[in-house]
């Protein structure tokens, strides 16, 4: 496959990030256009987004529904935390980095019970802590975990995890905004209630909506659960199924593109051929760091393929304010570190990169170590 991006010879700086990603130039091209809210062709592509997400979460049966969100991926895991926990309900979100934190703490603003199960950031979820939670407390309602936590890149067991929440009768919420699209999600078999991603990860569109896929007979329970009006989700999708129309000014340049990035996903082989992609860009990565001498924060098995974190150098000539401005000088665009208890910095296999983007990194990266004079 060719990188699109860079054909024309107008390629932006390549993005190593959890997001905003890099998008082919025939995802932004689609956003020539300026479609009413209420055009025909609009409601229809909504209609069309609408069932290929749920094709995504290989819902077969027909037991979810898709509802796009206006904002970035926060709002959508806000319009679920906000309104889908009655008003005597109570949250237990399992935390293991910024993301988890992050649903915390919408359910404190939010006035929300809520208990933490924290976690170490380099581990995933014990599941013995996990029951024995849900055993011990009986007013937790549901339960929030995020799949693939982009602060390390770990990925969480949210299939075993669901089996723990469905075992216990509760509701269980999953934030998959870093991975869905590339990585395979089945919500039924994980007992998912509600998940949450967004359009500029996996999926390849561009920024400006989220998107939460809802079993349908949970959300059915929701209605006047709401705690705030434009992030209502069971209004927005009574708005969709009665007009296909969103209920405020649709995103409608993002919509349409999203189109586009969906129908590029199905050329390369949907979620299992967008997958191979990120692997072999993870792959390519970790090989040629691991060569030069840096050494990645997770254990190799808890790593997944959307994003790494690798360790700072020990070496004292390291700054990563300097690293960061010369490999952005050069023309590349890593991440800075999330990770509470250690000095890393990260860098995203995801959006529009292939192999030979890697490549070109792990280039500019040698080139800045050595500038720098820092041995590895
Ligand atoms: C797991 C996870 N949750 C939530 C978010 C927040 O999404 P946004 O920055 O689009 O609001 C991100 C962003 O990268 C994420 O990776």
């Amino acid at each position: 496959m060719t990188d699109t991006n860079a054909a024309g010879g107008w390629k932006d700086k390549p993005l190593f990030t959890p997001g905003p990603l890099t998008t082919s130039r025939t995802v932004k091209q689609a956003m020539l256009r300026d479609l009413g809210s209420r055009d025909f062709e609009f409601i229809r592509t909504i209609r069309e987004i609408r069932q290929e997400l749920l094709a995504l979460g290989g819902d077969t049966e027909g037991e979810y529904e898709a509802i796009p969100m206006q904002g970035s991926g926060t709002f959508a895991i806000e319009s679920v935390v906000s309104s889908t926990i009655p008003p005597n309900g109570k949250l237990l979100v399992l935390v293991n980095g910024a993301y988890g934190h992050r649903i915390a703490k919408m359910a404190s603003v939010l006035k929300i019970a809520c208990a933490v199960l924290e976690f170490p950031e380099d581990s995933t979820p014990d599941l013995g802590a996990v029951k024995s939670a849900l055993d011990a407390d009986g007013a937790i309602t549901h339960v929030a975990v995020v799949s693939c936590e982009t602060t390390t890149g770990i990925f969480n067991p949210i299939r075993e995890i669901g089996a723990l929440v469905k075992q216990a009768g509760r509701v269980y919420f999953v934030d998959a905004m870093s991975g869905f699209g590339a990585v395979p999600i089945n919500l039924a078999e994980c007992g998912i209630d509600y998940l949450v991603s967004s359009a500029n990860k996996c999926i390849e569109g561009v920024p400006g909506f989220g998107f939460a896929i809802a079993r349908r007979e949970a959300l059915e329970e929701t209605e006047g659960y709401a705690r705030s009006l434009s992030l209502d989700l069971f209004s927005q999708w009574k708005g969709l199924e009665s007009n296909g129309q969103f209920r405020f000014t649709p995103p409608t340049h993002a919509i349409v593109a999203f189109r586009q990035a969906l129908r590029e996903l199905t050329e390369e082989g949907g979620v299992e051929g967008r997958a191979a992609r990120y692997r072999a860009n993870h792959e390519t990565i970790l090989a040629g760091m691991r060569e030069m001498g840096f050494k990645e924060y997770l254990k190799p098995e808890l790593q997944g393929y959307i994003i790494t974190s690798f360790l700072y150098p020990r070496d004292p000539k390291f700054s990563f304010e300097e690293f960061y401005r010369r490999l952005n000088d050069k023309g590349y665009v890593i991440y800075p570190g999330k990770v509470s208890n250690a000095d890393c910095f990260r860098i995203g296999h995801i959006g529009r990169l292939f192999v030979s983007d890697m490549r070109d990194l792990l280039r500019a990266v040698r080139e800045t170590v050595e500038e720098l004079g820092v041995k590895l």
